[in-house]
């Protein structure tokens, strides 16, 4: 790929690269959804340039995670937590939460991904999908709590600064009077303290590697 140029230039090339070398697969235990996720002949690996320094982030967003599967599904199953409101879908990934939150009939949908290809995958799965999703380049986690009624968190607590950052974001969120909900697997640095939990679906861990299992998996409200 040529890397020349601005972040909207490499955004579209992202796309043009995702459109061509991507599956388009139906989500496991969500098939209503789809999205453009990795194979074994994609070549990932060819989206990050050898001048930019520092390694690559890993490309979360072209695979699915329990965290987000057992979200979607708990919007499908139940749309009157998210219909008619404002939703942030944190640390994105794909924008699987937020596509089931926009199918579930949130009134507004952000999506907030630090990985720049993450970003172009957003808008190409919201638009496979039929659905408005805005997605949000970069890391919310140091600023204000958003102008949203509810933000959703999948599969975040998989590295520990990381997770003290969203927790101190939650916090903030919860303290404007934000609802917050985290669907997760159980990855190590849950805030196991701060969770109440809302409902529990067994899921396809696909990110991980083990799509042929299912893992129980919950929505917790955060508080
Ligand atoms: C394990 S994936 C989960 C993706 C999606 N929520 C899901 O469940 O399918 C975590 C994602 O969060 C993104 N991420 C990590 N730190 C972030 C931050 N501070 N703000 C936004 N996105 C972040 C990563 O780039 C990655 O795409």
């Amino acid at each position: 790929m040529n890397h020349q140029g601005t972040s909207q230039d490499r955004q579209s090339e992202t796309a043009d690269f995702i459109l061509d070398n991507l599956h388009v697969v139906a989500v496991p235990s969500a098939p209503q959804i789809r999205l453009y996720a990795a194979h074994p002949g994609s070549g990932l690996w060819r989206l990050w340039p050898d001048d930019e320094g520092d390694d690559p982030p890993p490309p979360y967003w072209a695979y699915q995670w329990a965290g987000g599967l057992v979200l979607a599904r708990h919007f499908l199953e139940r749309p009157d937590t998210v219909r008619g409101r404002r939703v942030l879908d944190l640390g994105a990934g794909s924008g699987l939460v937020g596509i089931a939150a926009a199918m579930a009939g949130a009134s507004a949908v952000l999506a907030a991904e630090v990985d720049r290809n993450g970003v172009a995958a957003i808008g190409l799965n919201a638009t496979l999908n039929g659905v408005d999703v805005t997605a949000v380049s970069g890391d919310l986690t140091g600023g204000p709590a958003p102008e949203v009624d509810i933000v959703v968190v999948g599969d975040l607590f998989y590295d520990a600064d990381l997770a003290e950052r969203v927790t101190a974001f939650l916090d903030r969120c919860v303290a404007a009077g934000v609802e917050v909900l985290v669907g997760d697997p159980g990855r190590a640095h849950l805030p196991h303290a701060r969770l109440q939990l809302v409902a529990e679906y067994a899921v396809a861990d696909v990110g991980t590697g083990h799509a042929a299992t299912t893992k129980p998996s919950a929505v917790f409200s955060f508080g």
